[in-house]
């Protein structure tokens, strides 16, 4: 083969190769299309479904939950924010909004038990650093709760000075009361309360003595035995947030942490957030949209360029 001969096959081999790309693309771009299509088509139906607020979500194997509880993608839906759905074995509960996030065990229409990790560890290990706690709800702007399986625990500090003053008035304030003296540096005086006056025997403490609030799973055996890391909770919304929700408002608090209901003045159904979620959504599919057209005007030239070089 002489040179002519040599640089004509060069050239004829570029041109097949060159063909051969543009055939690529000319099967690769509808089908680019298309995928871009159904995208667009996919996300669309999507806003269509999401534009309202859920009536109920799962979390877990917890099934049919609702308002105040709220699902971990949409926690602005509800009070209660819940998290680790997919975590083994149990999902997480926040009560209080900034508060301690607690085990979820069981989940009813108007109340929960909680497990708390901590204090099953305190328990299992260092017993008597299980009364350094003190289990105290706080009311939150939206609900009250109610601790079931509660019990008063006094922790005096004894001191090697403790009067014989003092210690009069411990056995005249705790008549009655078991006492446990197996933890170092105070004793726990103790008894089953009967529910009805929750602090009971909390007035008017003596000297080196504070109330300490532990949930319990039993009364039977010993101090400790008495003592269990899950509590019953019972919540109960306020009136004003109750209102507010059904009303198709959301339950807020302004600068002051105090309650506010926000209503949308334009569509009372949806939620500020919601209309966001609405916005992006609109804006990933008008970006797709825009892709499925540069797509088409690509495919159009390059059809348009193979027909030039085949003529
Ligand atoms: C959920 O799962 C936990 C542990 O996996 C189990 O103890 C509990 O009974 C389950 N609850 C329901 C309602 O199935
Ligand atoms: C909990 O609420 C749901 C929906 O409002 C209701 O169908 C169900 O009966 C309630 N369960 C209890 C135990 O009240
Ligand atoms: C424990 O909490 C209760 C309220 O639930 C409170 O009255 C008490 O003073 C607290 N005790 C300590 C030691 O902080
Ligand atoms: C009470 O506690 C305080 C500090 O907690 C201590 O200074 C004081 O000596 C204690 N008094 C008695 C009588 O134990
Ligand atoms: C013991 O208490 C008394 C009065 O309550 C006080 O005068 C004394 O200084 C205290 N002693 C010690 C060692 O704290
Ligand atoms: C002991 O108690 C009596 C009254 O019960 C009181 O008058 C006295 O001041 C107390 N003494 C001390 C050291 O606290």
């Amino acid at each position: 083969m002489n040179m002519r001969g040599l640089i004509r096959y060069r050239l004829l081999q570029s041109q097949f190769t060159k063909l051969q790309l543009d055939s690529i693309w000319l099967w690769l771009l509808p089908f680019i299309c298309f995928l871009l299509f159904l995208l667009l088509i996919l996300v669309q139906a999507k806003g269509r479904n999401d534009s309202t607020r859920p009536k109920s979500f799962s979390c877990g194997n917890f099934t049919d939950l609702r308002f105040p509880y709220s699902t971990p993608t949409q926690p602005d839906c509800g009070i209660m924010p819940m998290s680790g759905c997919d975590a083994k074995p149990f999902p997480r509960i926040q009560l209080v909004p900034g508060g301690e996030w607690y085990y979820a065990l069981e989940m009813h229409n108007s109340s929960v038990w909680i497990g708390d990790t901590k204090l099953q560890t305190t328990l299992r290990q260092h017993k008597c650093q299980a009364f350094n706690k003190n289990f105290s709800l706080p009311n939150s702007p939206f609900m009250s709760f109610h601790m079931i399986n509660i019990n008063n625990f006094f922790k005096c500090i004894s001191s090697s000075n403790n009067t014989r003053n003092i210690t009069q008035k411990k056995s005249d304030h705790f008549a009655g009361y078991n006492m446990y003296n197996g933890c170092e540096g105070f004793s726990i005086y103790y008894k089953l309360s009967e529910d009805v006056d929750e602090y009971i025997g909390a007035d008017n403490l003596p000297t080196n003595c504070s109330l300490i609030r532990l949930p319990i799973h039993s009364s039977h055996g010993d101090l400790f035995n008495w003592l269990g890391p899950e509590i019953l909770v019972e919540w109960k919304l306020t009136d004003e947030c109750n209102e507010c929700h059904y009303g198709g408002g959301q339950c807020q608090t302004d600068k002051t942490n105090k309650f506010s209901c926000h209503k949308d003045a334009k569509t009372p159904t949806s939620s500020t957030d919601q209309r966001k979620e609405t916005t992006g959504r609109n804006m990933v599919g008008q970006i797709l949209g825009t892709g499925s057209k540069i797509c088409l005007i690509a495919a159009m030239y390059s059809y348009y360029r193979i027909f030039m070089h085949i003529i």
